[in-house]
């Protein structure tokens, strides 16, 4: 069981499920690494794993996902060489916590052991001032005499991979209390460098038995034994010879010492926390939710730099291998937003990612037979696509199942479209569409150009045989959304054309005679009136894709009975969301909430009404959706639940955790992003246009006050919304 305080929480729950939730729940990071909240006995079944950000292998033919380090600060601890672990009859009490603030993981746990309460007590931390270091206390306390002790330390390599292993060439060393392994990803040979050093704070006896460090003492209730581990990783994405940097990492730990490591690394949190807290007055619940929500983009987001190129966010962050550490439209259209406002260069790394993956984007339009730029649905570092034709495994027959999320989940060039729109508009940096932007703009454009149909009979062009945001309906005509993405691209070229044209017409004359882009100018002039955008029916619905009022209009409650296993996928050939009017997240309202301006709030209210009751939110990306479109037509009280749902998605641990046979679970850096976008842009009515700040206040009723802030070039503007009124000053 979990309780939340202010900045902390904690959990006392012992079995297989908590720890597998806590490894989610309690995870630290800090964008270049982060590690599961696991305790530090945690062998491969508690899925005890430390992320590495941008660094992905492939086994066999298995998915291709994130690499997993082995574990510099693995110590276990053992009395007459029996260890204790949380499985031990003798385990008398447990906790572990998180402080959210600055991202320290603490853990208590007694045994009962010869007449002696003997408890281990540790802390760590991964540093967010030296991102390569993790770093950890670790102590021992008895009550009472307590003999034959003995610790174990190592870099641990018995890890859980989901479709792993990914390392080779193992080289261990060990000299005095210093740990070095080297080893390799089996696909591109990365070499991975890890290195721990221990620190005891009075000297134990010990000795070094393979590539482990083992340490025996006894105890007499009155002393106690602490330890200090500090561990380091380095890759050879980031440095030629990572070993002489891990080596150097460690010894320089050892001599700063804990006590100033960790003033170090709070002192980057406060930093973090200067430009991105959000203060609620009123409801302490909700202040709780959305700073943890906050806290974990922090701990997911590169901030650092690397050799090889600019990184982004994953889906599930850095909390395991669910869904191949890829990036996902998530990060553009969720989590970027909140970035946007606290830390614009984090935002326009997120769209340098995307410039630096243009090449794997027009790979895949080729493959598929189109021209331009098909950004990847699962992107990793090439920008190839991860995502498999075979996404979902059936639970009944065990074998795989086609899904068209690859193929035909279009919106993807879009959304990264939308997203370099929204930092051009609220930025006016027009450097990054020089830099690539307006490039990867033309080249998505230029995409949808291939994929668009004319009808004749119609008169206008259509965009036929895709997947929109809900997932259960596949292969379907004209999706409201994604037509309506489409028509935005090329609204958004035309218009950065013209406006780079005015400035430096040699520019723009010059990278359309590299894109060989002339003839695409005039096609696109000519269907830009002619775009199809479904539209409001006579009861103000819009219809999601062609076909969709003539499916069976039943209750989410009658398609969950018709489920024959709980773990059945919903969608697909054989779902049983498929023939129904039951979606699975934001679809319509996705649109409506991104493109307010164009429509009235009877429409908006309207397709709210419809559509909620029949979303199953069996996505994290929903609830945020249905709540930012409700705080515009002044249902913020309504959207509330919708906002704590997301905020706490992470904390509750209640989420999917299968698709099919197909393990999907970790945190939720979208709904982590879209409490964020409904605190701020939902119930405070923000936007920033220009640099400028614009507030409409529509606070829930409860709520007394929201202070957050944004960083602005002429400094960091702190922004108070109360019910009737708000007011920005510089600080
Ligand atoms: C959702 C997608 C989302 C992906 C990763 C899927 O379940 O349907 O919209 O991008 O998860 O979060």
């Amino acid at each position: 069981m979990y309780t939340l305080r202010d900045w902390m929480i904690v959990d006392d729950g012992r079995d297989g499920q908590s720890a597998l939730e806590n490894g989610n729940r309690l995870l630290i990071g800090n964008g270049y690494m982060a590690k599961r909240g696991t305790v530090e006995e945690a062998d491969a079944s508690y899925m005890p794993a430390i992320i590495l950000s941008g660094v992905y292998d492939k086994y066999g033919d298995l998915w291709r996902e994130p690499v997993n380090a082995p574990d510099p600060l693995f110590t276990i601890l053992s009395v007459d060489c029996v260890p204790l672990t949380l499985t031990s009859e003798r385990l008398a009490t447990h906790e572990q916590s998180l402080d959210f603030r600055y991202g320290v993981y603490s853990r208590n746990t007694t045994w009962n052991v010869k007449d002696a309460n003997l408890t281990i007590s540790t802390e760590r931390f991964i540093s967010m001032d030296d991102v390569h270091l993790l770093c950890m206390k670790y102590t021992v306390s008895t009550d009472s005499d307590c003999l034959s002790l003995s610790i174990e330390i190592c870099i641990n390599t018995d890890i859980h991979d989901l479709n792993g292993p990914h390392l080779g060439n193992f080289q261990f060393e060990v000299k005095g209390q210093t740990h070095t392994l080297v080893c390799e990803t089996l696909e591109k040979k990365i070499p991975i460098a890890i290195a721990n050093e221990i620190v005891e704070r009075k000297s134990l006896s010990y000795l070094i038995e393979e590539n482990r460090s083992l340490y025996f003492f006894n105890m007499d209730g009155s002393n106690s034994v602490e330890l200090f581990v500090f561990g380091a990783i380095w890759t050879g994405l980031d440095v030629d010879d990572p070993l002489v940097n891990v080596k150097k990492s460690v010894s320089r730990a050892k001599e700063v010492g804990w006590d100033r490591l960790l003033a170090a690394h709070k002192a980057k949190w406060d930093e973090n926390w200067r430009a991105g807290d959000v203060v609620i007055k009123g409801d302490d619940y909700a202040q709780r939710v959305l700073r943890y929500s906050l806290y974990h983009m922090h701990i997911i987001v590169p901030r650092y730099k690397r050799i090889c190129g600019s990184l982004s966010i994953p889906a599930r962050g850095l909390s395991g291998q669910t869904y191949k550490g890829a990036v996902f439209w998530d990060t553009e259209m969720f989590i970027a937003p909140y970035f946007l406002v606290t830390e614009p260069e984090l935002a326009a790394q997120f769209i340098r990612y995307r410039i630096e993956t243009l090449p794997g984007a027009r790979r895949k339009a080729a493959e598929y037979g189109f021209r331009g730029a098909f950004f990847a649905w699962e992107s990793q570092e090439t920008g190839d696509d991860a995502c498999t034709d075979f996404g979902v495994t059936d639970v009944f027959t065990g074998r795989p199942v086609r899904t068209y999320f690859r193929d035909k989940q279009i919106h993807i060039s879009a959304d990264i479209v939308f997203a370099i729109k929204r930092y051009v508009d609220a930025t006016c940096d027009f450097v990054i569409l020089k830099e690539g932007g307006l490039e990867l703009i033309l080249e998505v454009a230029r995409f949808y150009l291939s994929h668009i149909y004319y009808s004749p009979d119609r008169k206008r062009y259509e965009s036929l045989d895709v997947v929109g945001p809900d997932e259960y309906h596949e292969r379907v005509n004209n999706n409201a959304f994604t037509n309506r993405m489409i028509l935005m691209v090329f609204e958004t070229a035309e218009a950065f054309l013209n406006l780079l044209k005015e400035g430096d017409e040699a520019f723009i004359e010059k990278l359309l005679a590299k894109l060989d882009f002339s003839e695409d100018i005039s096609l696109m002039r000519d269907v830009i009136p002619h775009f199809y955008v479904p539209q409001p029916n006579g009861q103000g619905i819009i219809e999601q894709f062609d076909g969709y009022f003539r499916l069976e209009d039943c209750s989410i409650d009658t398609v969950r009975s018709r489920l024959k296993d709980p773990k059945e996928y919903w969608g697909g050939g054989n779902g049983v969301a498929s023939t129904t009017r039951i979606i699975k997240q934001a679809d319509v309202v996705t649109m409506l909430a991104l493109f307010g301006v164009d429509y009235s709030i009877p429409i908006k209210e309207a397709n709210l009404a419809f559509y909620e009751p029949r979303t199953e939110h069996g996505s994290s990306l929903s609830a945020c959706m249905y709540a930012l479109l409700a705080c515009e037509v002044g249902g913020s009280d309504w959207a509330y639940p919708f906002f704590i749902r997301s905020a706490e998605i992470d904390i509750t641990g209640k989420s999917k955790h299968f698709a099919g046979l197909v393990y999907i679970g970790g945190t939720h850096p979208a709904a982590n992003g879209g409490a964020w976008l409904t605190a701020v842009h939902g119930f405070c009515g923000f936007s920033l246009k220009n640099n400028k700040i614009h507030v409409t206040p529509r606070l829930p009723s409860h709520w007394e006050k929201i202070t957050f802030r944004a960083a602005l070039p002429d400094g960091l503007h702190e922004v108070t919304v109360t019910r009737d009124g708000w007011n920005e000053e510089i600080i």
